[in-house]
């Protein structure tokens, strides 16, 4: 079976959001008195915001209501990051590889753990070219649990195995091969190594590498 479809992840893959949710939880943090590092963001690649949260804070005890509001705060910061994004925010090679698929025929989804997934497309000016986007809306489970890769398969009825994940972070590599997909990991191999292929950045992403992790998969 040729390739069928492809699940790109959002943040760290279409676009580098890291900053922008950097420079927000930072900006919560410094005024509830929290420390925040770069270190500490690493780790919340591909995490819920709620998830997030409850990582930054660790053993510090806050009521619900304030989770709450730091959650809402933290995403308006979020959100003025966003109104700067434009199309030049695309990561390098995502260009060319969106036209290698629209000239192959081959439709692309979107599978992010972001709430704000459709808004970031916009700004990037691409939201439109996707087959479907699931977000973090879409599925109870995130990642690492395969549901939400899942559900964009059957959104888009094709097979797992016909499906090529492209993801940036630990759980999205891990849903993505425990939903039987093909997967391409972009980064570091002590973070992705355990997808079919790994990239180390999005200019060395080609339909020729998604091709050759469908295979992989396939026969496996
Ligand atoms: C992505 C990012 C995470 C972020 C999450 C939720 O997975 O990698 O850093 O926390 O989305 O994003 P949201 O836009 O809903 O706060
Ligand atoms: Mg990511």
């Amino acid at each position: 079976m040729s390739m069928q479809a492809v699940i790109f992840d959002l943040d760290g893959v279409l676009t580098d959001t890291a900053e922008g949710h950097y420079l927000s939880w930072k900006r919560l943090c410094d005024e509830a008195g929290i420390p925040f590092d770069r270190a500490m963001n690493e780790q919340l690649r591909g995490r819920r915001r709620a998830d997030s949260l409850r990582l930054i804070l660790g053993d510090r005890q806050v009521d619900e209501a304030t989770f709450e509001a730091m959650l809402v705060r933290k995403n308006a910061y979020y959100h003025e990051y966003l109104a700067t994004l434009t199309p030049e925010a695309l990561l390098p090679g995502i260009p060319a590889l969106l036209d290698a698929l629209d000239a192959a025929g081959i439709p692309y989804a979107v599978g992010s753990a972001s709430r704000n997934a459709r808004r970031v497309l916009a700004q990037l000016g691409i939201l439109e070219r996707f087959a479907f986007v699931g977000d973090g809306n879409t599925v109870a489970r995130a990642k690492p649990a395969p549901d939400l890769f899942l559900a964009i398969a059957d959104a888009l009825a094709v097979l797992p195995t016909g499906c090529v994940v492209v993801e940036d972070a630990h759980a999205g590599v891990e849903a993505a091969l425990r939903g039987g997909f093909g997967v391409v990991g972009v980064g570091p191999v002590e973070r992705v190594g355990a997808a079919h292929v790994v990239v180390p950045d999005t200019a060395a992403l080609s339909l020729d590498v998604l091709q050759e992790a469908s295979r992989r998969c396939q026969f496996a």
